[in-house]
């Protein structure tokens, strides 16, 4: 297949590189609540829980290496290189295999001003309080999209999508808006939709195909067809 490959990709790409799925049977969020670590209220309300609650979530990744699914689609990329890579995932596993990707939801390695939102790298362990490198103000936070918040780089991503020939949607479960909305976005642009993921989803029924099984061998293998080896 020859044309441009939109991929977005969840945190089901990186579960077999021992990071937590959000939704999966003991997923993220069955352990933690959204309103309690993962919204602007929460942080205003409890900095101190938010914070630890990423400052784990650093360490983990930080101890992650890609799989053979991250190394996989970084191959497409450097022989297809119009491929674009949008991750709704906060880990740097992609580009630690070679991507380049859009970070629509943020990233654990980033801080970012609540006042001025300057950002920079972010330590390992975030205080509470932490002063922002640019203005001073005592509101450093991770910078990650929290639900309520505007997902980054929208426009861009839209203009790539719609530029799309095919698109794929690997390990997510599709509930999550806007990332969720890119297939209907796809489908009513008449683009031909691909989803893998370990089993079929509440979104499948959305997707022209639905590939299933481990991401780490359904990855590696549909990029071998689409280069044709
Ligand atoms: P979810 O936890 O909602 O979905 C993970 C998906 O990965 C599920 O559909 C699983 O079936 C699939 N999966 C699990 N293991 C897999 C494997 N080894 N190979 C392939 N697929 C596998 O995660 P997301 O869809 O990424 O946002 O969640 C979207 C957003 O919701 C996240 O970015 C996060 C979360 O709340 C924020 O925190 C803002």
């Amino acid at each position: 297949m020859d044309g441009k490959i939109v991929i977005l990709t969840g945190a089901g790409i990186s579960a077999e590189s021992g990071l937590g799925t959000f939704r999966d049977k003991d997923g993220i969020w069955t352990k933690h609540s959204i309103e309690d670590v993962a919204t602007p209220e929460a942080f205003a309300r409890d900095p101190a829980r938010v914070q630890a609650f990423y400052n784990a979530r650093r360490a983990q990744a930080a101890e992650a290496t890609p799989n053979a699914a991250h190394v996989a689609l970084a191959e497409l990329q450097a022989a297809r290189p119009d491929t674009v890579i949008v991750t709704q995932n906060v880990d740097g596993l992609h580009e630690a295999a070679g991507a380049k990707v859009i970070h629509m939801h943020g990233e654990l390695s980033r801080a970012l001003c609540a006042a001025c939102r300057h950002r920079w790298d972010a330590p390992l362990e975030m205080r509470v309080g932490e002063t922002c490198l640019l203005c001073g103000a005592p509101e450093a936070r991770p910078d990650i999209v929290w639900f309520g918040e505007m997902p980054y780089h929208m426009e861009e991503i839209l203009d790539h999508l719609l530029d799309a020939d095919l698109f794929v949607a690997i390990g997510t479960s599709g509930l999550v808006y806007p990332a969720a909305g890119f297939v209907e976005e796809a489908r009513i642009a008449g683009i031909d939709t691909v989803e893998i993921n370990l089993e079929a989803t509440e979104a499948s029924a959305l997707f022209d195909r639905t590939v299933t099984g481990p991401a780490s061998e359904a990855v590696p293998a549909w990029v071998k067809g689409m280069l044709g080896r």
